[in-house]
């Protein structure tokens, strides 16, 4: 028996962005929804390792966060919303901490702030190199205590509900139906708000370091509900992932290179500093493409990351979990180098918002890697996400309560129909594309790209959107075939905006456009069939 849910704000999705707008409600007396389609802690939050960017030594200041995340965004940031983010990083910090976070403090009582790729100083807080993990559990435990958040975990978002008002062409929000993967049925939430926290969409591509989740769910839903996606074509390849055939995801943070380490041909040769004077602390794109560039040139399949030369006590204080995690490959990071190769690694567009984190749609908020805000342009610098996060959960919450009293509970809606669906006999269909698209993702629409392959990877993926379209009204829904499909739409959007920006710039790296265009400096922005139904 399908089941009706009625909240002040329903938020999707548990990391970072979503418990810690939940947190800044809850705190204010909303009731709160929080859906999770896995286990709550499951997120790419909890997997983070480097840290959180923030400008917190004496010897630092704003204008040089602003300026080398400019840079690194190679010329395509909001400067608004990069102020916006840099200038409330320290007060994030702080709400951390009083919510029990625990980063690692040097001997002088002080933060420890280390260094990754674009940073022109010392400014990542971290906890060892396991960051994630520390921001997470503090955020989920304390989100489980609160009387006033109701946690649904294995509940995923299969499409948002907008209620028409006569006048707006996209009306408001109203809900969202989501399948309760347990009951193996789907509810109803009916919400005044409603948040999209739901991560990126590196799984779209067949290597990558996220964990499975990361499927795009947000952007899609928000997409197919009629919302603006922009910057899609910015997929970000992290330069180091380990290199091991029974390794999934393993990240070899960048803060190993923050801390000394170097990348080496299997000759034993440096290559880095050929391709830019700030060597293996270059922003990401340029490492990630030098690596690709050394790979394919001599025909490798990874190439090294060392930082053998430092103390084993140094090594082991700061990488804990990065060595443990080695050693069980085999790998002592202490006395001998480390294969690595780039994965997809963060989603830079997304769902367009404005600085209260709010959509196209009324009432509708997203937070997180699910949104473009403008920070982070043609290449996401190190350490900034998490921060996103954090500043955009508490803008998203602080607009929310300035406007919830105007807010009218929508009225009742329809309850999911399965009336015309039947069991799949066929989930092999399933599997085939979901494989098939995140291979031709890889190969097609990678870290280097050619119009050629690009269009090859446009018609591959309008016809598996047709095939998956017709299985979608045809079969009840499952949660493999919900991800496939935002998959596929996901994967429809990066080949789009891929396709539009005709030079490279940041992470987009074109063969037939190899130099960037001052004319193209503005974000790709895709617009859909807009409707005025509900
Ligand atoms: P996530 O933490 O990914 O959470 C997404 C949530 O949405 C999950 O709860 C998921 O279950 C839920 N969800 C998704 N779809 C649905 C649906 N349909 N229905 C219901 N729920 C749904 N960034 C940094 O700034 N510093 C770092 O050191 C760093 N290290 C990283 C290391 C790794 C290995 C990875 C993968 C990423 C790293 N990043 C880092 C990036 C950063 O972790 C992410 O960008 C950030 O955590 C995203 O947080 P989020 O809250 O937006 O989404
Ligand atoms: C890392 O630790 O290398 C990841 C940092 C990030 O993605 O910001």
């Amino acid at each position: 028996m399908q089941q009706e849910h009625v909240f002040d704000v329903t938020v999707i999705g548990s990391g970072a962005a979503g418990l810690d707008l939940a947190l800044n409600l809850a705190e204010a007396g909303v009731q709160v929804a929080v859906l999770s389609k896995v286990e709550l802690e499951e997120t790419n939050t909890w997997h983070a390792q480097g840290g959180i960017a923030a400008v917190l030594d004496p010897e630092d200041d704003f204008e040089s966060h602003i300026r080398d995340t400019l840079d690194a965004g190679a010329g395509l940031c909001d400067e608004r919303a990069v102020r916006f983010v840099v200038e409330n990083a320290p007060r994030a910090i702080e709400r951390l901490v009083r919510y029990g976070a625990k980063f690692t403090r040097g001997e002088d009582g002080r933060y420890h702030l280390t260094r990754e790729g674009g940073h022109s100083a010392r400014r990542i807080v971290h906890a060892a190199d396991a960051t994630g993990r520390e921001m997470e559990e503090t955020l989920a435990s304390r989100a489980r205590k609160d009387p006033n958040i109701r946690i649904f975990e294995h509940h995923m978002a299969v499409d948002l509900i907008r209620e028409h008002v006569p006048m707006k062409g996209l009306g408001r929000i109203a809900g969202v139906y989501v399948l309760n993967r347990k009951e193996r049925r789907v509810d109803l939430f009916r919400s005044r708000v409603v948040a999209l926290a739901t991560g990126g969409a590196s799984k779209v591509y067949l290597y990558t370091t996220n964990p499975d989740i990361a499927t795009g769910d947000g952007i899609a839903m928000a997409w197919r509900a009629g919302c603006r996606v922009a910057n899609m074509e910015f997929e970000q390849f992290h330069p180091t992932c380990l290199y091991h055939p029974q390794a999934k995801a393993q990240l070899i943070s960048e803060a190993v290179r923050g801390e000394g380490g170097k990348l080496l041909l299997p000759n034993g040769e440096r290559f880095m500093p050929r391709f830019d004077p700030r060597a293996e602390l270059a922003p990401r794109d340029i490492v990630a493409r030098a690596i690709d560039h050394e790979m394919k040139r001599l025909g490798i399949d990874y190439v090294y990351l060392d930082i053998s030369h430092k103390p084993v006590d140094f090594i082991t204080s700061h990488f804990p979990n990065i060595h443990a995690a080695l050693l069980k490959f085999g790998i002592d990071m202490t006395k001998e180098p480390i294969p690595v190769v780039p994965a997809a690694h963060y989603t830079c567009g997304g769902v367009m918002v404005d600085l209260n984190a709010h959509t196209d749609i009324e009432n509708l908020y997203a937070v997180g890697e699910t949104t473009y805000t403008g920070l982070h342009g043609a290449n996401r610098m190190a350490s900034n996400s998490l921060l996103e996060c954090l500043v955009f959960g508490e803008a998203a919450a602080r607009d929310i309560l300035r406007r919830l009293e105007d807010i009218p509970l929508p009225p009742p809606l329809p309850h999911w129909d399965e009336s015309r669906v039947t069991d799949s006999d066929e989930m092999v269909v399933v599997s085939h594309n979901w494989d098939e698209i995140r291979r031709f993702m890889w190969d097609y629409v990678g870290i280097v790209r050619t119009t050629k392959r690009l269009e090859r990877a446009r018609h591959r993926i309008e016809m598996l959107q047709s095939e998956i379209a017709e299985y979608y009204d045809g079969f009840r829904v499952t949660s493999d075939l919900l991800e496939l499909r935002n998959l596929a739409d996901v994967a429809h959007l990066i080949i789009r905006s891929a396709l539009r920006r005709k030079e490279s710039r940041g992470l987009h790296y074109i063969l037939d456009y190899p130099e960037p265009l001052e004319s193209r400096r503005h974000p790709t922005v895709l617009v859909p069939e807009r409707f005025s139904g509900c």
